[in-house]
């Protein structure tokens, strides 16, 4: 792939956004290839968890590609965002494994929406975090309206979006946007540390698990309902048998994944 790096690191997938000398910046080609990256990702049993991160030490992203929808016209606006949102925002959300955002530097615009669509966040020190669209004269297009006021609520998620500010690590934590803040260099191996700890797990408790949290943030959907029914079809499933064994067998459950 042009902008994306993928390595398999003993059972977690770490995709790097490859664009440097542009902070990172997402545009088409980068936003595909994530795309295919994690289609690929979702069906591979060797991948059980996926962390999500920038190359080199300035930006994890410092935002949609601005140099590429400048000129774009009111229709191609609402398709680069909805296109976006299915392609790449969304997908992360609702990935059927674990995904981790391990942020460097700048998380701007699509990059914190990038981020916010991961389950986790790690942040370092010097992380700036923020939604500038507005100075742009754009709003936030990939989820970002929407997924920063369900972290830190609607007043924080004004604020931020209205003022275009860029906030501190510490802000962040503080806020509920960030679940962890650490050293840069310890960044990196924060996230994997979290990815190689869900992987003591059922994978397909945790599919559901996650699918049940989600399910409170969707349209016509009841999330406690949702949750009755995840919660029994784990009864059929060969994890819950092993796992449910193992306990009472006072051993390590092996879980089969299925
Ligand atoms: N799109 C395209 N290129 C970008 C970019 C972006 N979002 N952010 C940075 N770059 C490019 C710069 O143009 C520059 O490229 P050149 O060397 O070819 O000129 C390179 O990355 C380095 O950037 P700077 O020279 O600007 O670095 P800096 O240290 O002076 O500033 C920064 C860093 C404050 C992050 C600044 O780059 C910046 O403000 N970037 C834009 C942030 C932004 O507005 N993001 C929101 C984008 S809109 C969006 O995301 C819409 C959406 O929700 C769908």
């Amino acid at each position: 792939m042009e902008n994306i790096k993928q390595e398999l690191i003993d059972h977690t997938l770490v995709l790097t956004i490859n664009r440097e000398k542009q902070l990172n910046a997402l545009n088409k080609t980068t936003i595909l290839e994530l795309s295919q990256a994690l289609d690929a990702a979702a069906e591979n049993s060797e991948v059980k968890a996926i962390v999500i991160t920038g190359a080199g030490e300035k930006a994890f992203v410092a935002g949609a590609d601005i140099k590429e929808f400048a000129h774009f016209s009111v229709e191609e606006g609402a398709s680069l965002s909805a296109q976006g949102q299915d392609l790449l925002f969304n997908k992360v959300e609702q990935m059927n494994k674990p995904v981790i955002a391990a942020v460097r530097g700048y998380a701007l615009g699509g990059g914190l929406e990038l981020a916010m669509s991961a389950h986790v966040r790690v942040a370092s020190t010097d992380a700036k975090l923020g939604l500038p669209e507005v100075g742009l004269g754009v709003i936030p297009g990939y989820g970002g309206t929407q997924r920063l006021a369900q972290l830190v609520g609607k007043g924080k998620a004004m604020e931020m979006i209205v003022t275009a500010d860029m906030i501190d690590a510490q802000d962040a934590y503080q806020w509920g946007l960030v679940n962890h803040v650490v050293e840069a260099e310890q960044v990196l191996e924060k996230a994997m540390a979290i990815a190689k700890r869900t992987q003591r797990n059922s994978p397909i408790a945790i599919n559901a698990a996650m699918k049940a949290v989600l399910a409170n943030y969707t349209d016509g959907v009841n999330g406690y309902e949702a949750e009755i029914a995840a919660f029994g079809e784990c009864f059929g499933t060969e994890d819950f048998k092993e796992g449910t064994s193992a306990f009472m067998e006072k051993r390590k459950a092996q879980f089969p994944g299925k």
